[in-house]
């Protein structure tokens, strides 16, 4: 039977609500504005891809609704809620790898519900365990982090994420640091566990084909100041699979993405470029 569902928010209750976000830094002296005017709204169960150029304040973006970073002004509620404790409601994996070094792969996992969740130390232990399969790291259990590939570590963080229980789960290109083989590989595994835990999800990339292969809802973003430039479903069906590279709609919404990056992005960072010289 075909798969007629395209997104995993069928249900569309509301995980993530933002409304005219402003965030401006102070830094030495000069204001930067990093978010300005920002809307959106990510519904439970979605994968949601923030995409956009590097330095846009996609960061700081995914930092607000963690709880990490308080905006300037403007408003966000999470699963209905003002506060974001992170941890309990959202869990992160970040591009750098964050995992603690002097700490095995399973009590690293482990560790990550120490904080978070009412399990006995066995519990949490058996746990681990189930995710460190879930994540393929079964036969690597005891391995110290600096044993694993760029690839095994991300791994490791992603299971540590899942471990809190928390319902949302954001990733600030996660793979930004690997090959592109492993990438692909990576892309491959997160959709079977993300389509597994039917956690809403929002994911940082600058890679459009990256979001396509991934997203239920692309929000492209402008350059800094950060605003929605567009906002597009991604009407593949689930689970995705590598061929859906070659479908007609996959290759149109790229270059759709492509031009209005093109039209809104890259012309202004010439125009960055021309001015400074
Ligand atoms: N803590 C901070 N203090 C000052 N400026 C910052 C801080 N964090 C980010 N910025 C600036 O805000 C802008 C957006 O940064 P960021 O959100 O990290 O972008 P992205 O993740 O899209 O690359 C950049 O110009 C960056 O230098
Ligand atoms: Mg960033």
């Amino acid at each position: 039977m075909p798969d007629l569902r395209f997104s995993r928010a069928a249900a569309s209750k509301q995980a993530i609500r933002i409304r005219q976000l402003y965030k401006t830094y102070d830094a030495h002296k000069e204001k930067i504005a990093a978010l300005e005017n920002l809307s959106c709204d990510i519904a439970e169960g979605e994968f949601a891809v923030i995409l956009g150029p590097s330095g846009c304040g996609k960061s700081t973006l995914v930092r607000i609704i963690a709880g990490l970073e308080q905006p300037s002004s403007g408003t966000i509620l999470v699963n209905g809620s003002r506060d974001s404790a992170p941890g309990k409601t959202c869990s992160m994996v970040f591009q750098s790898y964050t995992s603690f070094p002097w700490l095995s792969v399973l009590d690293n996992i482990a560790f990550a519900m120490r904080y978070t969740s009412t399990k006995t130390k066995h519990e949490r232990r058996t746990r681990a365990q189930e995710l460190a399969r879930m994540v393929g790291l079964e036969n690597f259990e005891n391995a110290w982090i600096n044993e694993l590939s760029g690839g095994m570590k991300q791994r490791v963080s992603i299971a540590s994420a899942l471990a809190t229980e928390s319902r949302i789960l954001i990733m600030d290109e996660p793979f930004g640091a690997l090959d592109s083989q492993t990438r692909m590989a990576m892309q491959e595994q997160l959709l079977t566990i993300t389509e597994k835990t039917g956690k809403t999800v929002v994911f940082v990339t600058h890679d459009i084909e990256e979001a396509l292969v991934l997203g239920d809802r692309i929000y492209v973003c402008t350059s800094r100041p950060a605003r929605i430039l567009a906002e597009m479903d991604v009407a593949l069906p689930r689970p995705r699979t590598p061929e859906m590279r070659n479908r007609k709609i996959f290759v149109e919404m790229k270059y759709e993405i492509f031009h209005l990056l093109r039209d809104h992005v890259y012309a202004q960072i010439l125009e960055t470029h021309r001015a400074r010289r």
